[in-house]
């Protein structure tokens, strides 16, 4: 079945939180603490899906990239000034390794630099395997690590970041 990439619609908030809750439970299993790791994550992400596609109270972007009615991934991402902030890149994981990070963070800066973004930044948890090696991949600076919060919890995260969007875009292609 072909991928499909497109915009992110109210009618997709429950596939998205519950894919995005199960990737986090496990690569998020030593920052949340077991009670919130069940059924509160998935509530909170229902919460947090659902205003972002529902409100749009910020300029941004939400992507899909779908087989059929299976979501494989999503990415999103808000405008603040001429910069697009990436917040969520997340790939369904047997379907990694295929290019679908790359495709849906590619779109979603071409969108963005159409809106007048000029650079961009990513956040990624700081325990990511091989930060510098996806950094360097895509053509970012790979910041230091700052706790932001992320579902009202504190999240080590870094950010990768871009002066000009059109390396990023450049990147995603090649
Ligand atoms: C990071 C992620 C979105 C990549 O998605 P993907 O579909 O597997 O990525 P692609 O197949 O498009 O790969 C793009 C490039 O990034 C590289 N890459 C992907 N994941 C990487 C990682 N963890 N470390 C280093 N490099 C990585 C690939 O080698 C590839 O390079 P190539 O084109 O030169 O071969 C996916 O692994 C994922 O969902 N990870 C968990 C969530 C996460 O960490 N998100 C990061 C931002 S919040």
């Amino acid at each position: 079945m072909p991928l499909e990439l497109r915009t992110a619609r109210v009618g997709d908030v429950a596939r998205i939180s519950q894919l995005h809750a199960d990737l986090w439970r496990v690569s998020h299993a030593t920052v949340f603490d077991e009670d919130f790791i069940e059924d509160p994550l998935e509530e909170a992400m229902v919460a947090h899906w659902q205003g972002l596609l529902r409100g749009r109270k910020r300029p941004g972007q939400v992507i899909v990239a779908l087989t059929g009615h299976q979501l494989e991934g999503f990415v999103s991402a808000s405008l603040q000034g001429s910069t697009a902030q990436v917040d969520h890149l997340e790939v369904r994981e047997k379907m990694r390794g295929r290019g679908i990070g790359r495709s849906l963070l590619g779109l979603l800066a071409q969108r963005l630099r159409n809106e007048g973004a000029r650079a961009a930044t990513l956040a990624v948890p700081a325990g990511l395997e091989d930060l510098p090696r996806f950094a360097k991949r895509f053509g970012g600076v790979l910041g230091p690590v700052v706790t932001r919060e992320r579902l009202g919890h504190p999240m080590p995260e870094r950010t990768i970041a871009w002066a000009d969007i059109n390396r990023l875009i450049g990147a995603c292609a090649g």
